[in-house]
């Protein structure tokens, strides 16, 4: 599916867009009419599934280097919004894990109000997937366990962190660093406590795919209303109590 998308008059000889180019003359070509995310190609009408599926495409594209890579939107409880990429570090059929520290922005955000969007943007591909649901804490024994398996560099930079917080300057993280290190050696870094996992519990999936006539795909896979029966016509029946219906581009 993938192909160089850009066309030549707007690249460099270095193949990068050339100089001259504005903002604006940005447009390249996406999928074309023969590849559609089409209803009747989706084998098993089941996010999770799909989501898995368009995963697997994806994760063994040379040019995709963090295929988990997603913007997690959270909100305040007055709703002020703010969004920042984390790296997914698992998913299955009880949601989408990562990791970070409680105390930071979206810690904060999250504790006020768990309702947050996860959006992944797959390049190559022109395909992206959004995801509403609800964050929860994992248990710190996750926590620990995944910070156990990083690096000592990693572990280190974690704790360095009172993330989100105003800080003199650089120097200040590097004296902290120099600190740390000389306080824990390698395999003996302790976990920040108040660093650990949420998982994202979706409660929608949107599946979107680029097209190179702006025709776009989308597919939206939700959670049926309260006494929503299907009508056939808008919302059909998927598996494991999904509806799910198109929407316009
Ligand atoms: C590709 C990418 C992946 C990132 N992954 C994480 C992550 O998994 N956890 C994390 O806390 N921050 C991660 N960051 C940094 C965040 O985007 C952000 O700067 C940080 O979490 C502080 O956000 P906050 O102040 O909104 O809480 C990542 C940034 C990028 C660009």
């Amino acid at each position: 599916m993938e192909k160089s998308d850009f066309p030549s008059k707007l690249l460099s000889s270095k193949g990068s867009i050339a100089k001259d180019v504005s903002v604006q003359e940005i447009r390249i070509s996406y999928n074309d009419r023969d590849n559609l995310l089409l209803e009747k190609n989706i084998a098993v009408k089941e996010p999770f599934n799909l989501f898995n599926k368009w995963y697997q495409d994806v994760r063994n594209n040379p040019s995709i280097k963090e295929p988990n890579a997603a913007c997690l939107a959270t909100a305040t409880k007055d709703g002020i919004p703010s969004a920042r990429y984390i790296l997914c570090k698992g998913f299955d059929s009880d949601g989408f894990r990562f990791f970070t520290h409680y105390t930071s922005r979206k810690g904060q955000d999250i504790e006020q109000n768990p309702n947050v969007a996860l959006t992944f943007f797959w390049q190559p591909f022109y395909r992206s997937v959004r995801i509403e649901g609800i964050a929860v804490k994992l248990p710190f024994s996750d926590a620990d366990e995944y910070f156990r398996s990083r690096p000592y560099q990693s572990q280190i930079g974690a704790l360095c962190s009172d993330q989100s917080k105003p800080i003199e300057g650089r120097h200040i993280l590097w004296q902290r660093e120099g600190e740390l290190k000389k306080q824990y050696s390698e395999g003996n870094v302790p976990r920040p406590e108040q660093w650990g996992g949420y998982k994202v519990i979706p409660n929608a999936f949107e599946f979107w795919q680029g097209q190179t006539d702006r025709i776009h795909d989308r597919i939206l896979f939700r959670r049926p209303k309260e006494g929503e029966t299907v009508d056939n016509k808008y919302c059909f029946q998927g598996e494991n109590n999904w509806v799910y219906e198109r929407l316009s581009p």
